[in-house]
């Protein structure tokens, strides 16, 4: 029997339910005082003098944001929908290109039924439930996507009699299975391509796959465990949230909301690393009372073999993932990789939890192109941000020196040797997109509604500053940074922010969000991130899709386009309602861009039975590029 019923709520509200917040606090009263500091009042993103160091394309004048209105795409925006379809511009195609269930060999097709979803004797090999993060390879003419699979819905993968909770090993199995990362290759039948059943790079990596760690936490005692006596070898990658894709072409799935599936049958102490990071009570899915792994009682460092970001080789089915513990342990949302002036490799990392941080990881060696990539994700430095109200930051280190902390504490409680060194607590970091055409590099900071309310849970203050200006922050903004000197590898940058999400159909203050947004484009929690190779950025939502309230008028998740020198944002998708759109890549060729739509409602898309998350593909009529 389970004790509570977890299986409707979002990973943030599991989170908030372990934590809550005050019923009462003595912020709720002046939520206006940051934003009359901040200057929103007015509209403009009106930073004062510091801006002036990023130059003018941060600001926007009024007559900027007006021409951005009518210029600038070369596709008619659409309007917000409300129904259970996808919409895209007229002259643009789509179609769904897999779905959960879809086989990737032979034996399982036909395994997925409309009643029953999938049996757990074909659980691996078929594409996972609710797709997020994706990347696209290239081996000669093969066209490869790595997909990730974040979490699992228990009440539509389970049958109805276990009530959303695993009641027997064989139904643990069937969820494990059904998250992870798929990897599967795709042919171009010049509709919008189709997967290749049966091919040698066909792969399911599920939370039962074997791996290696490296970096300086492997083999600490902070990871071993009775299974793993030496910590080198942990097995699964869990909640595979946001991607990246290295230089030299592997694939980096992001374990982010790995806390929920550990749970105690027995006595155990919670530490404060595991407070630090949720763990601790019962398992969201009570794979805890069916294997000994998941058991905090029995295994109290399982935890600490997870929340890393791994990296894989999409071209070898034989090839086994490796957990990067130098690139910290936090609840990872992607990582996107650009290259220092000198040569380093450089890799942005949000921690998507209310008040956590923002990191980047700098290589000691340098990323030449056909050279040796040993070492380059396991040896080098992580730094955290921290934001500067004069639109300054900086990058400080994570070291012994600086934190106090033995280099392998440091990488398994990341956010503690953060709180240390006094990083800025931001609105829930997403994905964050490098700019291929110039030197700067953007995050999606989701939303927070504790901003400015109550610390996080290592007790570091959330004020209504920098780039977290409004208290109570539902709708979310994209913060932007430039490195100084225009290099990545810099320990300083200047910042703004690229917009301010809000509704000003409901607001005249702040909530209004920032000039760029306007009745005709608004929308709420920006996610899911990536720039197309013509510099456009590409904005997925993942928010409040009720269409009322604060939230009227912004309809269902969607993905916008936005100009990143004009401001101007404009709606290019609509997801059903339900759905989040989330995970983004392009085919090779640029001509078809593939995007996840991750828990949608109602029967979509087979229009009967249980709802399927998919990756669909866009491409345009008349065979011009998208990406
Ligand atoms: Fe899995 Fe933070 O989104
Ligand atoms: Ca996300
Ligand atoms: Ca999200
Ligand atoms: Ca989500």
């Amino acid at each position: 029997m389970k004790d509570q019923d977890f299986t409707d709520l979002s990973w943030d509200d599991f989170d908030e339910m372990r934590d809550p917040r005050p019923n009462t606090n003595e912020f709720d009263a002046v939520v206006e005082r940051a934003i009359s500091r901040r200057g929103f009042l007015g509209g403009a993103l009106a930073f004062g003098s510091g801006a002036l160091a990023m130059g003018t394309a941060g600001l926007m004048s009024s007559t900027t944001a007006a021409r951005a209105q009518s210029a600038g795409f070369n596709f008619t925006p659409i309007g917000i929908s409300t129904d259970h379809e996808i919409h895209v511009p007229e002259g643009y195609q789509w179609k769904v290109l897999v779905r959960w269930g879809d086989a990737l060999f032979s034996d399982a097709e036909g395994a997925y039924s409309a009643e029953t979803g999938v049996p757990v004797a074909m659980s691996d090999k078929v594409f996972g439930e609710n797709t997020d993060g994706m990347e696209t390879f290239v081996d000669g003419d093969k066209t490869i996507l790595a997909i990730n699979s974040e979490y699992v819905n228990p009440k539509i993968n389970l049958p109805a009699a276990s009530e959303g909770m695993p009641q027997n090993a064989d139904e643990v199995t069937l969820l494990k299975n059904m998250q992870g990362v798929t990897v599967l290759e795709v042919a171009d039948n010049g509709n919008g391509f189709e997967v290749v059943v049966d091919s040698p790079y066909n792969r399911r990596i599920t939370h039962e796959t074997q791996m290696t760690m490296d970096g300086p936490a492997a083999g600490s005692d902070l990871v071993k465990t009775n299974a793993d006596p030496e910590g080198m070898s942990p097995k699964g990658t869990m909640n595979n949230c946001g991607s990246g894709k290295t230089l030299w072409g592997t694939y980096l799935t992001c374990e982010e909301n790995f806390n929920g599936y550990f749970g105690a049958t027995g006595d155990y102490t919670e530490t404060e690393g595991h407070t630090r990071y949720g763990i601790g009570g019962e398992g969201r899915y009570a794979y805890e009372k069916f294997d000994v792994r998941y058991d905090l009682s029995q295994e109290p460092n399982e935890p600490n073999r997870h929340g890393w970001v791994t990296e894989i080789n999409p071209l070898d089915a034989t090839s086994t993932p490796v957990k990067h513990t130098a690139l910290g342990r936090f609840k990872h949302e992607n990582a996107e990789m650009v290259q220092a002036a000198d040569g380093r490799v450089v890799v942005y990392m949000g921690d998507d939890e209310r008040g956590e941080f923002m990191y980047k990881f700098v290589s000691n060696g340098v990323y030449t192109e056909g050279g040796s990539t040993e070492g380059l994700l396991s040896d080098g430095t992580l730094y955290v941000a921290k934001f500067n109200d004069d639109m300054t930051g900086e990058w400080l280190p994570l070291t012994p020196e600086t934190t106090g902390m033995a280099m392998d504490e440091i990488l398994v409680f990341s956010r503690m040797a953060g709180s240390k060194v006094g990083a800025t607590t931001m609105d829930r970091p997403e994905w964050i997109a490098a700019n291929p055409l110039k030197c700067e590099a953007y995050c999606a900071l989701t939303n927070n509604k504790n901003r400015g309310v109550k610390p996080n849970a290592g007790g570091d203050a959330t004020p209504a500053t920098g780039p977290n200006p409004r208290e109570t922050n539902n709708y979310g903004q994209i913060v932007r940074w430039r490195p100084e000197g225009e290099d990545h590898g810099a320990d300083t940058f200047a910042w703004d922010l690229y917009v301010m999400a809000g509704n000003p159909t409901v607001y005249d203050n702040a909530y209004a969000g920032s000039e760029n947004v306007n009745e005709g484009n608004m929308f709420n929690s920006p996610d899911g991130m990536a720039f197309s190779s013509d510099g456009y950025l590409w904005i997925q939502t993942d928010g409040d899709d009720s269409n009322e309230g604060e939230f009227a008028g912004q309809g269902n998740n969607q993905m916008l386009i936005g100009n990143t020198d004009t401001g101007e944002i404009a709606r290019f998708l609509t997801a059903p309602n339900g759905a989040e759109v989330t995970g983004l890549t392009w085919s090779a060729d640029k001509k078809v861009a593939f995007v996840g739509i991750q828990h949608p409602g109602g029967s979509w898309p087979d229009g009967n039975g249980k709802p399927r998350s998919s990756v669909i593909a866009v491409w345009r009529e008349d065979g011009a590029l998208i990406g």
